[in-house]
This record gives C-alpha cells, sequence and structure tokens, in this order.
C-alpha cells in the first residue's frame, strides 16, 4: 500500500493553526482522502498524563526537565500512533511537533538548539514530516487572541513569545523546503486559501493526485 502523508502545524499560541488544520481535514475529507487529526503534547493517554503536567503542574519545572517531557511525548505518540498512520496511507494532519520544542525549548527557553535537534531525531526515529504549514503572526496579535485564560507554557510572558516566534523564523530559512511560511495576520479564508494550494500542490508530487 502507498504511504501516506504526514502534515506538521506550527506557530505562536493564538496564531490560527489549529483552525486551519480543521478546515484542511474537511476540506480533503470532502476530496475523499483518509485523514486523521492529532496533536501534541497529550494526544494518547499517556501523553495526556504528561499534557497535564507540562501545561497545569504548578509547581516549578526546570526547563530540562520540560523538554524531555516534550520528547517522550513525542517519542510515544510517533512510535504507537503516528508511523503505524502514515503507512495506513492515512494523511496525518499533527498540530504541533519537532519544531515546537526547537522554538519554544530552544529559542525561548535557551536550550541548545543543536542537542535539541539531535533529541527529536532520536524521538521521531525517522518518522520526519513531508510538510510544515507555519502561521506567522505578530506576538501582540496572538497574545490578544489567547486571551486572559492563560496555561502554563502561554503565561511565559511576551519576551519568551517574541524569542519563540524569532525561532520559527529562523527554522523556516534553514528548511524552506519542508517548511511553508504562512501570513496569519490575513482573514481566515484568506489563510485558509493560501494552506490549501500548498497542501494541494503536496498531494500532487508525494501522491501523483
Ligand atoms: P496547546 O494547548 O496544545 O496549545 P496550542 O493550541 O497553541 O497548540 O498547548 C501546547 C503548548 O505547549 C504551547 O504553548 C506550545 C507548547 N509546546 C512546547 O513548548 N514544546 C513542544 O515541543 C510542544 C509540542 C508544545
Amino acid at each position: 500500500m502507498q504511504k501516506g502523508l504526514f502534515v506538521t502545524f506550527e506557530g505562536a499560541d493564538g496564531s490560527g493553526k489549529t483552525t486551519q488544520l480543521n478546515l484542511i481535514k474537511s476540506f480533503l475529507e470532502e476530496k475523499g482522502y483518509d485523514v486523521v487529526v492529532t496533536r501534541e503534547p497529550g494526544a494518547l493517554e499517556l501523553g495526556q498524563k504528561i499534557r497535564n503536567i507540562l501545561l497545569h503542574y504548578e509547581g516549578t519545572v526546570a526547563d530540562r526537565c520540560e523538554m524531555f517531557l516534550f520528547l517522550a511525548d513525542r517519542a510515544q505518540h510517533v512510535e504507537t500512533f503516528i508511523k503505524p498512520a502514515i503507512n495506513e496511507g492515512k494523511i496525518v494532519l499533527c498540530d504541533r511537533f519537532t519544531d515546537s520544542t526547537e522554538a519554544y525549548q530552544g529559542y525561548g527557553r535557551g536550550q541548545d538548539i543543536n542537542l535539541l535537534k539531535d533529541l527529536n531525531k532520536i524521538a521521531v526515529n525517522g518518522t520526519e514530516p513531508d510538510l510544515t504549514l507555519l502561521y506567522d503572526v505578530s506576538t501582540e496579535t496572538a497574545q490578544n487572541r489567547v486571551g486572559n485564560e492563560k496555561d502554563r507554557m502561554e503565561s511565559a510572558g511576551i519576551e519568551f513569545h517574541k524569542k519563540v516566534r524569532n525561532g520559527y523564523l529562523e527554522l523556516q530559512k534553514e528548511n524552506p523546503n519542508r517548511i511553508k511560511l504562512i501570513n496569519a495576520n490575513n482573514s481566515i479564508e484568506k489563510v485558509f486559501e493560501n494552506s490549501k494550494n500548498i497542501i494541494i500542490k503536496l498531494i500532487q508530487e508525494k501522491l501523483g493526485e
């Protein structure tokens, strides 16, 4: 059976990536594709427990502990869910993946980027995205969209989120073939139009349809 596709959605909290992911899911399903949606952290039962610590633990979480928890969640998620789904020919849409760790724990928290790249390699064990859509929006707009009910990561402050945004832009420059930059300041419809065109191109290239 032909392998499926793996597409990841990245961007700041409040960038609108989850809305776009859901629109893309409906669009692809209408076209008859077998689509699965998943997310990090915490798509699976074990990951839910990790997610709970990452987003809601009230004590101190050391930066390196945070880093390993995201990576541990990813290793389990890839092995037991993402990889099997791709091998079954599905189109897997994942809300956040390796670039989140490099942007948040690397550029945001200051962990060594090259070390994170190596650790991500161990976590994914060869399962790399075919395409990553990066939704870029100004940090101020993103923060306003998030509102007042912030989780542990969202409460990290504007300077942290600016570093994360710049980190994402840096990662995009390093990987222009895989990571496509989308201006998420535009209307939902316009952003969807852009996202859809990129996905259609990928499907033509990879699945020959
Ligand atoms: P979530 O509620 O899923 O936010 P969103 O809807 O914006 O994706 O929370 C995930 C949070 O975890 C988000 O603030 C980004 C952060 N995160 C990391 O810091 N590193 C990672 O590797 C991942 C996957 C997420």
